[in-house]
């Protein structure tokens, strides 16, 4: 079959670095006919498959839609959703919507960046865990609603969510010990 003229685009543009998410990256891009209108589409497809927007993938997001670094920039900024600086290993997101707010979400947060050490928004400095705030994640009946890598906590207190996070730590500790002593 012919190649079109998206494929050849895909084709030469390829990115460098042989890392294979780009050929993820490449696959949307095809699938969106690489529309400058299907930009915010393409950044949470970037977004999934990366876990956030390293300026690298930005700057060939811009690359691949014919459009100045700069607007992609401007548009992926736009959104609270989108992401520019690597998590940690693990992932702690408080929801601070109205339900969660009214029953305490912003002592939860206040409280679990003190004992851990990680201010909200941000990574502690070993990188194990980020902490992050979100709008309502869709679970209100369980306010204060956590969702710590990707599994939904509801009616959480600081002292409960706290103590889940070392028992994690604590478990994957154990294991690195282990594997460690053969
Ligand atoms: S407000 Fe927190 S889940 Fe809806």
């Amino acid at each position: 079959m012919a190649a079109t003229a998206t494929d050849s685009r895909a084709q030469q543009d390829a990115h460098p670095s042989g890392d294979e998410r780009f050929a993820l990256l490449d696959k949307a891009l095809k699938r969106a006919r690489f529309e400058q209108d299907q930009l915010v589409e393409l950044l949470h497809t970037a977004q999934e498959v990366f876990g956030y927007l390293s300026n690298d993938v930005l700057i060939y997001l811009a690359r691949q839609l014919r459009l100045p670094p700069s607007r992609v920039l401007g548009v992926a900024s736009f959104y609270h959703l989108f992401t520019f600086e690597a998590p940690g290993d693990h992932i702690c997101t408080v929801c601070l919507g109205t339900a969660c707010y009214v029953k305490g979400a912003e002592e939860v947060v206040e409280g679990t960046a003190q004992a851990l050490g990680v201010p909200a928004g941000q990574t502690s400095d070993d990188g194990r865990l980020t902490l992050w705030t979100a709008r309502c994640v869709g679970s209100c009946g369980l306010a204060p609603v956590v969702v710590f890598d990707g599994t939904v906590l509801g009616k959480q207190t600081t002292d409960e969510l706290v103590t889940h996070i070392r028992e994690v730590f604590a478990a994957e500790d154990a294991a690195a010990e282990e594997e460690e002593a053969g």
